[in-house]
């Protein structure tokens, strides 16, 4: 496994990618990808998650195309005066969105879970997120160890409907997250975060 950087340094630097090189991402590395991500843990051991990378040009237009028009569409082609730099970012995401080199939709698989789905009767969303969410995390950090780059987006939820038609998702599968997945324009870097003593406290709250 081409994995050369240890899992601290991956989390450290799992920066979200917003700009990508066309580079082409190999089959294997999606299939090494997803492989970790189904090492995650999940609620009873269900496995509610499916998987579906994206690769086909074609696809990646129509789905890109979809996500740029809601992004924007909800938060402007412009940035507001004073918007917060993520917002620029997530932005130059959603304009190239249609020529990422592939994604992945992952799915929670509702068929797989405690309660599973009765056909016909809508899905309750969000039921199997915590398990679904591991295994997300799971994916990006496979990937950054591979060297490529990653971004949670959860703005194609309101195309729903038209992305599980074009790809042939059943109704028992909820869109959980559409990441692009390829290798980024420039370096990672280092995650910038609020410290971790700002956010901890020992024995009781607020105690250092
Ligand atoms: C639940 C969730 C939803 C998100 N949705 C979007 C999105 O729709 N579009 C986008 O570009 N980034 C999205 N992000 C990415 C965040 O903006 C990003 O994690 C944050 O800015 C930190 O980026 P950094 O890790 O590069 O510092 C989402 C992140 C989370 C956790």
């Amino acid at each position: 496994m081409p994995n050369e950087i240890g899992l601290l340094e991956a989390i450290y630097t799992q920066r979200q990618i917003t700009r990508y090189r066309p580079d082409p991402v190999p089959r294997e590395a999606i299939e090494q990808i997803i492989d970790a991500a189904i090492r995650a843990p999940s609620g009873g051991n269900t496995q509610p998650w499916h998987f579906i990378a994206i690769t086909d040009p074609e696809l990646i237009e129509k789905i890109g195309s979809l996500y740029r028009d809601l992004w924007l569409g909800s938060l402007g082609a412009t940035p507001a005066p004073g918007e917060s730099p993520v917002y620029g970012a997530a932005r130059y995401l959603a304009q190239h969105m249609p020529e990422v080199p592939a994604m992945i939709l992952i799915c929670a698989d509702h068929s797989r879970g405690h309660a599973p789905h009765t056909p016909g009767q809508p899905i309750e969303r969000g039921r199997y997120a915590s398990s679904v969410w591991l295994a997300i995390q799971n994916l990006f950090l496979a990937a950054r160890a591979l060297g490529l780059g990653t971004r949670i987006t959860t703005t194609h939820i309101r195309g729903e409907e038209q992305i599980k038609q074009w790809l042939g998702i059943p109704d028992h599968l909820e869109t959980v997250c559409l990441t692009p997945l390829g290798y980024p324009r420039g370096s990672f870097g280092e995650t910038v975060r609020t410290p971790a003593p700002q956010v901890t406290s020992f024995n009781h709250y607020g105690a250092p």
